[in-house]
C-alpha cells in the first residue's frame, strides 16, 4: 500500500531560482533562507520518498486565462518545465507515474472533486523552485512527480475549505493504491504577497506566523476565512496559501512538526517554510 511519509510547504519564489542558479545561497540576502532548507533536505534524505504530489499553481505557463481548472492533475510519465520569462534557467525533465496519477485522478473524482487530467503538462516554477530547493544538490531528481494544480490565478478561485477537502480525499487516494510506495506531498506557494495593483509589496508577517501555527495545530481556523478575508491580510498573491491545505488534509489531524522556518521578505514575499509528519501509522 502507498505510504504518506509526511508532508512538506515552501514558497516558489523565481528569485529563488535564479539565486540558485547563481550560485547565491552564502550572500548575505540569501543565507538565512536557504539556511532553513537544509533540516529539510536532511528530512528527504533520510526518509527517501518515492515519489512527490506537488500542489502547485500554474502561473500561465501551462493555463493560460482562456482555460483554467479549478483542480488539474498530471496523468504523464514525464513533465518538462520551459521558459516563462522569469529568467529561470529551464530544468531537466521530471519523470512522472502515470499509473498512480490514474489512480489518483479516478478516487478523487469517485470523491466529487472533478479534477482535469492532464496527459501533457509543462510546469512552471511553482513546481520546478519547490523541486530544485530540495534536491538541486543531486545529479538527477531522486523521486517521481506527480504535478497537482489548484487554480490561485484567475477568479473564482477554490477556497481554503475545498482545499483543506481535496487534501482529505488526496490521503484517501494514496492510501487505497496497491503498491508500496512513500508519499511526501509538498504544498508550495505563499505566504504573504502582492505583485499588482495599489497595494503591490505588501507582506503582512504576522498573519503569516499565525496561519504558520494554524496549519499545523488547527487547519480547521483557515477554513473559516473567506478568500476575500485572506487576501485582505496576505494579498492577492497570498491566496497561494490554500495549496498548503492541500497538503495538511492528506495529514492525520495531529501532526509532528519535524521542522519549521520563516523569513520575509524574499524578494516580495513572506517564505516559510514546515516539515510535518504524521504521528502514528493508522
Ligand atoms: C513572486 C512570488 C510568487 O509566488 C510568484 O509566483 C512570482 C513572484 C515574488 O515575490 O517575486
Ligand atoms: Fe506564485
Amino acid at each position: 500500500m502507498a505510504k504518506i511519509v509526511g508532508g512538506l510547504t515552501t514558497s516558489h519564489i523565481p528569485a529563488i531560482g535564479n539565486a540558485m542558479s547563481q550560485k547565491l545561497e552564502k550572500d548575505p540576502y540569501w543565507k538565512r533562507f536557504f539556511d532553513g532548507y537544509e533540516p529539510v533536505k536532511a528530512w528527504l534524505d533520510e526518509v527517501k520518498p518515492d515519489i512527490a504530489i506537488v500542489v502547485y499553481n500554474d502561473h500561465g505557463l501551462n493555463f493560460f486565462l482562456n482555460q483554467v481548472p479549478t483542480f488539474a492533475i498530471g496523468c504523464a510519465d514525464q513533465y518538462e518545465n520551459a521558459d516563462e520569462g522569469w529568467g529561470l534557467k529551464t530544468l531537466s525533465s521530471f519523470k512522472g507515474d502515470a499509473q498512480f496519477s490514474w489512480h489518483l485522478a479516478e478516487s478523487l473524482i469517485n470523491s466529487d472533486f472533478d479534477m482535469a487530467t492532464c496527459q501533457e503538462m509543462l510546469v512552471d516554477h511553482g513546481l520546478v523552485v519547490p523541486m530544485a530547493l530540495m534536491w538541486r544538490h543531486l545529479d538527477e531528481w531522486p523521486v517521481k512527480v506527480v504535478p497537482l494544480a489548484v487554480n490561485t490565478v484567475q477568479h473564482p478561485l477554490p477556497g481554503a475549505r475545498r482545499c483543506f477537502a481535496l487534501g482529505k480525499a488526496l490521503r484517501q487516494a494514496i492510501e487505497s493504491y496497491p503498491e508500496d510506495l512513500k508519499v511526501v506531498i509538498f504544498g508550495t506557494g505563499g505566504l504573504s504577497h502582492q505583485l499588482q495593483g495599489e497595494r503591490a509589496g505588501i507582506l503582512d508577517t504576522d498573519f503569516d506566523l499565525q496561519c504558520m501555527e494554524k496549519i499545523i495545530h488547527d487547519p480547521e481556523w483557515l477554513t473559516q476565512l473567506s478568500n476575500t478575508e485572506i487576501m485582505e491580510k496576505a494579498g492577492t498573491e497570498g491566496i497561494e496559501v490554500i495549496m498548503w491545505m492541500v497538503m495538511r488534509g492528506a495529514l492525520q489531524p495531529e501532526v509532528k512538526v519535524v521542522h519549521k522556518h520563516y523569513h520575509a521578505p524574499i524578494s516580495n514575499t513572506g517564505a516559510g517554510v514546515l516539515v510535518l509528519e504524521n504521528t502514528n501509522d493508522s
